[in-house]
């Protein structure tokens, strides 16, 4: 084949899965078979390996991923990513169509869409290619997740049609299906991995995944509602997503455009009573005013479009029986009861269990064994009770009695006064406080080793690991001779145990599992200290010293270094050369600002805002999130809100623009 040949043949085949992914991602109506539509993707993959000349980032090959691993990039976004004002009232809803009346003078028509759960991304075309997608980030800027968005197979990398503007941005949610939702959780618990709590974690967990080809196994999609821009590119909002839908873009059907706030309320009555049905969450509707012109007349407050509101449903409710308490220990040693109900569908799952919390929430609604419950899904993994259904009670029921021994190892259980929770006090015995503090140790945020629930499991079943610092001890020839382990997998956990060693100090603090010292608070400590053995001498009044250290963590810092089974412990983690030490952060880079109280507002060339934030506090500044007399200046980007700026020039506040406000530093 020359290479023109090659070229021609490359097109035709690009061309061709494009428009089958149109069939079967957009359309669902695909023309040809799985097993034919990937004969060509493999085609098109060999010619385009041996003519890497016409290698192009937007070809369907792409779709697969890369294995390449790198952290997000931020990037200002074009237009601010507003959110939606939202109402659970229908009252306000009609106060908002008076608030739309007034600003326009008349009755308008309005487009109603469901408010997809997900995460919201921007996309950039340019010349019909998608060039960039952003999160949402703070509003402002964005991470760039173009690599993991591109594996979305409903996500045109080039758009179909014509009529297109050379450059836009188009707006969407990222979802992830509800049954692949429920599929993939249940894979995850076979496997001992963690579930998600919703299909929206899940989607935005996905999204932030670093590697692309482990975003391209997962089935996101995602649904388009919104191209922001300054010209009038159309008429109306329903016109937007009817060009949208036609350049290849996915636009759900559920869409209705109406001329009165009955219908808008018919609209919000049918999804409502129907969400459960559709193959995605939703967490309300929103409602647009359709025509772009008026839009624009109505404009935006500083946190809101003017046009635009969302109504949001209430949390769905289920009715189930209550057949028994189980009691799980966790790795602090707390308590917590769970409820095992009747099964029962609820927002589109099934439900078996639900969470109780603890004995005074079981005391306060007198939940009883065969009771009748009202089971609610909060964003938690599961539901929670939220109420007795009394005139269903059986009358000869009593109320319900809290254990009084661990179920696992049978201590008797103590509670602090100012607690709600009952404890084991059995810390060094108890099973599933010693797995669950190995768990926490390996966890993501804190040594990062890579190994499942049923791998920790096992090697505590099998007395290899019976503390964290028997991690560092294990070796590979142990290892691989346990079941379920292979070579490659013996080798990958030895190796991410001695990565582990180069994790930085306020990491480890954490991770040692130290009660109240969470992520912050061990950054903070790990920051006064910089050591482990300075923060092992400090008494109370030293660690009480340190910022947002109060006496309750103080005590339990002290008592955890007291116990001579963690100093052991500690010193077998030294020996094994984890990191206990750090450097100081760096000192105050000048005082050229002190006592001056600034206020940044708006968007910036060069800097974030976090990043002038930091620039004044190291130069003796200090930030203020208000304009008062006692602002000495406001440093001001593009799109400072037009309040601020009365404010600013009603007190006389000098407003620097980035350039002179860095040439205050220099
Ligand atoms: S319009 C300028 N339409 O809700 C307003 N947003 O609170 C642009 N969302 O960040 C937003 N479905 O993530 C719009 N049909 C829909 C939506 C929708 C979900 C999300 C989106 C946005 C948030 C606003």
């Amino acid at each position: 084949m020359t290479p023109e040949q090659a070229r021609d043949k490359i097109d035709q085949l690009r061309k061709g899965l494009q428009q089958h992914n149109y069939n079967y991602y957009i359309k669902s109506e695909p023309t040809i078979s799985d097993f034919e539509y990937d004969l060509m993707i493999n085609e098109l993959q060999a010619l385009e390996k041996k003519h890497p000349q016409f290698d192009n980032e937007n070809s369907p090959t792409r779709r697969i991923g890369s294995d390449l691993n790198r952290e997000f990039e931020s990037f200002l976004h074009r237009y601010p990513m507003l959110s939606l004002g939202n109402t659970y009232s229908r009252e306000e809803l009609s106060d908002f169509d008076q608030r739309v009346i007034k600003g326009i003078g008349a009755q308008v028509n309005y487009f109603c869409e469901l408010k997809y759960d997900g995460v919201a991304v921007a996309l950039t075309y340019k010349d019909g290619a998608l060039d960039r997608a952003l999160t949402r980030g703070d509003g402002t800027r964005g991470d760039d997740v173009t690599r993991n968005i591109r594996t979305i197979r409903s996500i045109p990398l080039q758009l179909q049609g014509s009529g297109y503007p050379a450059e836009f941005e188009i707006r969407g949610e990222v979802i992830f299906p509800t049954e692949e939702f429920a599929r993939m959780n249940s894979e995850r618990e076979t496997n001992g991995e963690p579930a998600f709590a919703n299909p929206r974690n899940a989607a935005s967990g996905t999204l932030k995944m670093q590697n692309s080809s482990q975003v391209a196994m997962r089935p996101l999609d995602c649904l388009f509602y919104y191209i922001p821009g300054e010209q009038l590119l159309f008429q109306t909002q329903h016109e937007s997503l009817k060009c949208a839908q036609d350049w290849g873009f996915k636009v759900p059907s559920y869409n209705r455009l109406v001329g009165s706030m009955e219908e808008v309320f018919e609209f919000i009555d049918r999804w409502e009573a129907e969400r459960d049905q559709l193959p995605f969450d939703i967490d309300g509707v929103v409602i647009k005013v359709d025509s772009i012109h008026l839009q624009k007349q109505l404009g935006f407050t500083a946190k809101n479009p003017r046009w635009a509101i969302s109504y949001k449903f209430r949390a769905e409710q289920a009715l189930s029986r209550l057949n028994s308490i189980d009691f799980q220990v966790g790795r602090t040693g707390a308590v917590t009861p769970v409820a095992n109900l009747d099964q029962v569908q609820l927002a589109g799952t099934t439900v078996k269990r639900a969470s109780l919390h603890n004995a005074d929430q079981i005391a306060l609604l007198d939940i009883r064994r065969g009771d009748f419950v009202y089971v609610e899904k909060g964003g938690e993994i599961i539901p929670k009770i939220v109420g007795v259904a009394k005139e269903k009670r059986d009358p000869s029921s009593t109320p319900f009695q809290f254990i009084t021994h661990c179920p696992e190892c049978n201590t008797p259980l103590v509670r602090q006064e100012d607690e709600a929770a009952h404890y084991c006090p059995n810390v060094i015995g108890c099973p599933p406080q010693i797995k669950g503090r190995i768990e926490h140790f390996i966890g993501r945020k804190c040594m990062d080793i890579n190994a499942a629930e049923a791998t920790i499991d096992q090697l505590f079943r099998e007395e290899l690991v019976k503390n964290v610092a028997d991690l560092y001890s294990l070796d590979y020839d142990a290892i691989v001779k346990l079941d379920r382990f292979a070579k490659k997998s013996a080798q990958n956990l030895i190796e991410s145990i001695e990565a582990s060693k180069q994790i930085p100090f306020p990491r480890v603090l954490f991770a040692l599992g130290i009660r109240f010292v969470g992520e912050t608070v061990a950054k903070k400590l790990a920051e006064a200290f910089l050591s482990l053995e300075r923060l092992m001498e400090a008494d109370i009044q030293d660690l009480e010293e340190v910022d947002e250290i109060g006496e309750r963590i103080a005590e339990s810092v002290i008592s955890y270094f007291q116990d001579v089974r963690n100093q052991i412990m500690i010193r077998q983690l030294r020996e094994h050369g984890l990191q206990f030490e750090m450097e100081p952060r760096p000192e105050k880079l000048s005082e050229k600002l002190i006592g001056k109280s600034f206020v940044i507002s708006g968007i910036f060339e060069n800097y974030s805002r976090d990043e002038l934030k930091a620039l004044i506090d190291q130069n003796g500044g200090k930030n203020s999130g208000s304009i008062s007399k006692k602002t000495d200046y406001i440093v001001a980007g593009s799109n400072m809100g037009p309040s601020k700026y009365q404010k600013a020039q009603k007190l006389n506040i000098p407003i620097l623009s980035e350039e002179e406000f860095l040439s205050m530093l220099s």
